[in-house]
């Protein structure tokens, strides 16, 4: 089986890329080109995509309908994952046409080009719980409408619609995983999690004093992105093509997350936190709560990671990034200098 995965060198390709690769799959991985250095592959590299001998990266933005068709008519795809996206929401507001051009019309050229070219090749769409924004139920599911708060939202709203469509009036085996909030120690710096853990990892290694955050009251069902991957491939491996929310059921604060990370280095945020309107947002999702009976029941379906692990995980994780050896550091009563991973 071949698989193409765009938005490859994100959190998700690189999770995504592993699990396919450990299934069998060979693997072609596309992000658009970006400066020569090569960074951009860390995670690939990290966890072993790069080194695995059925694994290819290619270059590709999916904007570009003539760089899609190349792509998909250079080779045969028995399925297509699209992860690329502009995916920090704040960043939708300040470019709401450029967001709009890779997570709503990049679908579009993909579909296209599945249709023209490659008619059976399975196409999975990244939608997104950010579709539900405002909502007014305790628990959100394939059937809660949508009411996105930020150009990027009403985006993956129009992709999502846009995949419903081809399915049903092409009888493409397209579908959606509505994802809820997912990290891990590979999410972007920008995300709330991780730029709490990295805060907390540069507070212990004396590169900084303090966090400056928006909102401490939005309230998400955070789990662990190597559960979400495995979500999307077993939604792609199903008879029949259908939508999917994939959440854990349980919600938390930002708040919740500052507590754990904090005190897993004995620490209070209190001391360390300071609001800065710069990171509120013009219109905001102040809660979300996945229902992921479905896939449960269909898929079979679990979480495995809990909230606090998966926080811990990554706080340790940035630890170790900023020249700290966790264990070291716990073992020595909370002292950066003696347990300097040096
Ligand atoms: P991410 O880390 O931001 O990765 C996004 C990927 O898209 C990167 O590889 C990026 O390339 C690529 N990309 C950006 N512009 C592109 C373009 N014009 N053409 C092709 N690729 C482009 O996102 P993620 O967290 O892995 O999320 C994966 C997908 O799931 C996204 O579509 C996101 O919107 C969606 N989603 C995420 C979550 C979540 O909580 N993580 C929840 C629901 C849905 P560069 O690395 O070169 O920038
Ligand atoms: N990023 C960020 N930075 N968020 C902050 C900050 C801050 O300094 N302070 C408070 N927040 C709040 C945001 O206002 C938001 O309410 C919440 O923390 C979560 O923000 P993010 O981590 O940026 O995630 P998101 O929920 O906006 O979007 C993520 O999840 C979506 C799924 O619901 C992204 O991964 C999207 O791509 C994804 O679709």
């Amino acid at each position: 089986m071949h698989a193409l995965i765009t938005g490859v060198t994100g959190q998700d390709g690189a999770y995504l890329s592993a699990l396919l690769l450990g299934e069998g799959y060979q693997v072609t991985g596309t992000s658009p080109r970006r400066s020569s250095d090569n960074s951009n592959l860390r995670r690939l590299m990290e966890v072993g995509a790069l080194e695995n001998h059925k694994f290819k990266y290619d270059t590709m933005d999916v904007t570009c309908a003539s760089s899609v068709d190349a792509m998909i008519t250079s080779q045969h795809f028995d399925v297509i994952y699209n992860l690329a996206a502009q995916s920090y929401v704040a960043e939708s507001f300040v470019s709401p046409l450029a967001t709009t051009q890779i997570n709503y019309n990049g679908v579009l050229n993909l579909l296209e080009s599945i249709k023209k070219f490659s008619r059976e090749t399975r196409f999975y769409q990244a939608s997104t719980s950010e579709m539900f924004g405002l909502v007014d139920c305790e628990a959100q599911n394939e059937d809660t409408k949508f009411h996105p708060r930020s150009p990027y939202g009403v985006a993956k709203c129009a992709a999502h619609y846009a995949v419903q469509n081809y399915r049903e009036a092409y009888g493409m085996y397209a579908c959606s995983g509505i994802l809820f909030n997912h990290e891990s120690p590979h999410r972007g710096i920008e995300f709330v999690t991780r730029k709490i853990t990295d805060g907390v990892a540069k507070i212990v290694s004396k590169q900084r004093m303090d966090i400056s955050l928006g909102t401490l009251d939005s309230q998400r069902d955070w789990g662990h992105a190597r559960d979400y991957v495995r979500g999307m491939h077993m939604m792609m491996t199903q008879d029949r093509p259908e939508d999917f929310v994939i959440a854990t059921g349980v919600t938390h604060s930002v708040r919740d997350v500052l507590e754990i990370a904090f005190s897993h280095v004995g620490l209070d945020y209190r001391d360390y936190v300071e609001q800065d309107a710069r990171y509120m947002r013009p219109s905001d999702v102040p809660i979300l709560c996945g229902d992921p009976s479905k896939a449960r029941s269909k898929l079979g379906w679990e979480p495995t990671v809990d909230f606090e692990d998966m926080i811990k995980e990554m706080v340790d994780f940035d630890l170790f990034r900023h020249n700290v050896d966790p264990l070291k550091y716990f073992l020595t009563g909370g002292s950066a200098d003696a347990a300097a991973n040096r």
